[in-house]
């Protein structure tokens, strides 16, 4: 489960980037800031983790082999195959695509493409927390605002109590054989959820919590967009266009690649 020389578990991602941006107006992943596409963000903290990240699984849209990735092209823990017509289909394609490469208890996580923002500090947290347990885990943060439920006529039917309630991000996963056999009994099951902690939920596996942090949000529209762009130019000091720009600690990012900032890295 450890990775041989560090005590850290080796870790593989899964990153579903397959899909049409809908909401957002076009396939979001490939929007580019400060050099790099939204995907090449969300991969960032990961390739953080050095000699631990034993794998990467990237799934396109079809007709895509690479695209932005392209300053990680040849990079020997990469492999990219094309998505599927669900978020949940792109997620069992990829883990297909290493199940070759992993041992049944490496840990593996499912991140979003269009999550930029991810700390390298909640990625080791959960990363640490499912190889400890054995079991499955995701990243979320509790509900802070007062909860409506609506009626059909646009009146409020209820106030739902929010106590207990979170909003789930990603990373999730769980030790590799566990998120295999879980996306496989979906399959067969005919289970459509949104996400893949509904997945190892539905096949019984525990999933434990782990509170992350409001910064590592989805880009879903427009609105998102210009949240992610103003706090990345804050984080790598691109306000002021006089400044240049120093790198944070996203911790290992590859050769030749461009420099946004990342939002701390190992350790
Ligand atoms: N995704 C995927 N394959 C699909 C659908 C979605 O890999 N068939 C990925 C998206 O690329 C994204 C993640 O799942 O990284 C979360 O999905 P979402 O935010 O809904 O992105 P889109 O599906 O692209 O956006 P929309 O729903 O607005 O079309
Ligand atoms: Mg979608």
């Amino acid at each position: 489960m450890n990775s041989e020389s560090s005590g850290f578990p080796r870790v593989a991602v899964v990153i579903p980037a397959a899909g049409r941006g809908e909401r957002f107006g076009s396939p979001k992943q490939f929007q580019t800031h400060l050099g790099w596409s939204l995907l090449r963000w969300a991969l960032e903290p990961f390739l953080g983790l050095g000699d631990s990240l034993v794998a990467m699984a990237v799934a396109l849209p079809p007709g895509e082999t690479a695209r932005g990735l392209e300053d990680l092209a040849g990079h020997p823990r990469l492999h990219t195959c094309t998505g599927g017509a669900s978020r949940q289909e792109s997620v069992r394609l990829g883990l297909k695509l290493i199940a070759g490469e992993l041992r049944p208890d490496d840990v593996v996580l499912v991140h979003d493409a269009a999550r930029p923002l991810l700390s390298g500090v909640d990625l080791r947290r959960i990363a640490e927390l499912i190889a400890r347990t054995g079991a499955g885990a995701l990243l979320a943060v509790p509900v802070r605002d007062t909860l409506k439920r609506a009626g059909g006529n646009g009146l409020v039917e209820e106030t739902v109590p929010r106590s207990g309630l979170y909003q789930a991000q990603t990373p999730q996963g769980a030790p590799a054989h566990l998120l295999i056999e879980a996306h496989d009994r979906a399959l067969r099951a005919g289970l459509h959820a949104t996400d893949d902690a509904a997945v190892l939920e539905a096949a019984g596996i525990p999933v434990h919590i782990v509170e992350g942090d409001p910064l590592n949000f989805k880009i879903t529209g427009e609105t998102d967009w210009k949240l992610f762009t103003a706090l990345a130019r804050r984080l790598s000091g691109r306000d002021n266009p006089s400044t240049p720009s120093p790198r944070l600690d996203s911790g290992g990012s590859p050769p030749n690649s461009p420099s946004p900032p990342g939002r701390g890295g190992p350790g």
